[in-house]
C-alpha cells in the first residue's frame, strides 16, 4: 500500500484511520520497544498536538500526520540536528511542487510567510544516551483556504493553496521518507556539518532582523545562521553574538 523503497525507515508502519495523536501512540510504542524506523501514520487525528501545547488540525485527506521513531546513537544534545534535517527534507520535497518553502528555525516550514508544516520532536534520554526520539510531522497538503479555522487563516496554508495542485499525501509521504532515510544515513556517518548547507539554502530571514522571544526576554536581532550543533546564531544591535537553543521567532 505504501510502496516504500526504503531499507529500514517504515519497514514497520502502524496505520490508523483515526487516532487521538500519532505522537502519543508512537511514544508509547517506542517506550515498549518499537524498532528504529517505525512509523505511526493516521488519516485523521482528533487531538493532534503542536509545540507549546498548541492544537494541530489534522482532518482526513487534508494532509500528512505521522510520527517517526528513531533510536540514533548520538549524544542527546545533538538531537536538535535531526529535527533540522527533517525540516530540510520536507523543504526539499515541497520545492519540487513549484513553491518556495523556507524553514523558520527550529521547525516550522513556511511558504509565502504562512505555515505549511510543523515538526514536533520529543525524546527520551539518559545521561549521554538517547533511548528514542519521536519526530512528529504535520504537513498541510490539500486544504483550501476556507477549511482553516478563523484564527489560523492568516497564518496557515497548504501545498494546494500555494501550488494550485491537489496532491496525493501518500506520494508525498513516500518522497519524504525516502529522502530522509538517505539524509539520516549521511548524517550518522559524516555528521551535521556536511548537511548544514542544505538547511541554509532554506533558512527563513537569514541575515535579516527578526523579533525573538525566549522564556526570559524578547528583543530584535539579526539571524546570522546556525551553529554546528544546530543552535541559532543571532547578532544583536550592540554587535554581540548569541546562540539560542530554544526560542520563538516572530513573523
Ligand atoms: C508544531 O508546528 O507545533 C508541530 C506540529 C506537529 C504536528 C504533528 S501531526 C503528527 C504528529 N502527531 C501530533 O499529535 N503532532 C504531530
Amino acid at each position: 500500500q505504501w510502496g516504500l523503497q526504503t531499507e529500514w525507515l517504515g519497514k514497520s508502519i502502524v496505520h490508523k484511520p483515526t487516532i487521538a495523536s500519532t505522537q502519543t501512540l508512537a511514544k508509547q510504542l517506542a517506550a515498549t520497544g518499537a524498532e528504529h524506523g517505525t512509523i505511526v501514520i493516521a488519516d485523521e487525528q482528533t487531538a493532534g498536538r503542536g509545540r507549546m501545547q498548541r492544537t494541530w488540525h489534522s482532518r482526513k485527506g487534508e494532509g500528512i500526520w505521522m510520527s517517526l521513531i528513531l533510536r540514533p546513537e548520538i549524544l542527546p544534545n545533538k538531537a536538535p540536528q535531526i529535527t533540522l534535517l527533517v525540516a530540510t527534507v520536507i523543504a526539499e520535497v515541497l520545492s519540487n511542487f513549484n513553491v518556495k518553502p523556507l524553514i523558520k528555525w527550529p521547525n516550522d516550514i513556511l511558504i509565502n510567510d504562512k505555515k505549511v508544516s510543523g515538526i514536533l520532536t520529543e525524546m527520551q534520554a539518559e545521561q549521554d544516551q538517547i533511548e528514542f526520539m519521536v519526530i512528529g510531522i504535520g504537513l498541510n497538503v490539500n486544504q483550501s483556504k476556507d477549511m482553516f479555522p478563523a484564527d489560523l487563516k492568516p497564518i496557515a496554508t497548504s501545498l494546494k493553496i500555494q501550488s494550485g495542485q491537489k496532491l496525493d499525501p501518500i506520494v508525498m509521504t513516500q518522497q519524504i521518507l525516502m529522502k530522509f532515510e538517505d539524509v539520516y544515513e549521511k548524517y550518522i556517518s559524516h555528521g551535521f556539518d556536511v548537511l548544514k548547507g542544505n538547511w541554509l539554502k532554506y533558512g527563513y530571514k537569514l541575515g535579516e532582523k527578526v523579533y525573538i522571544q525566549t522564556a526570559k526576554r524578547q528583543w530584535y536581532g539579526v539571524i546570522e545562521g546556525i551553529e554546528p550543533d544546530g543552535a541559532l546564531r543571532i547578532k544583536n544591535d550592540d554587535g554581540s553574538v548569541e546562540t539560542l537553543y530554544s526560542a520563538e521567532i516572530k513573523w
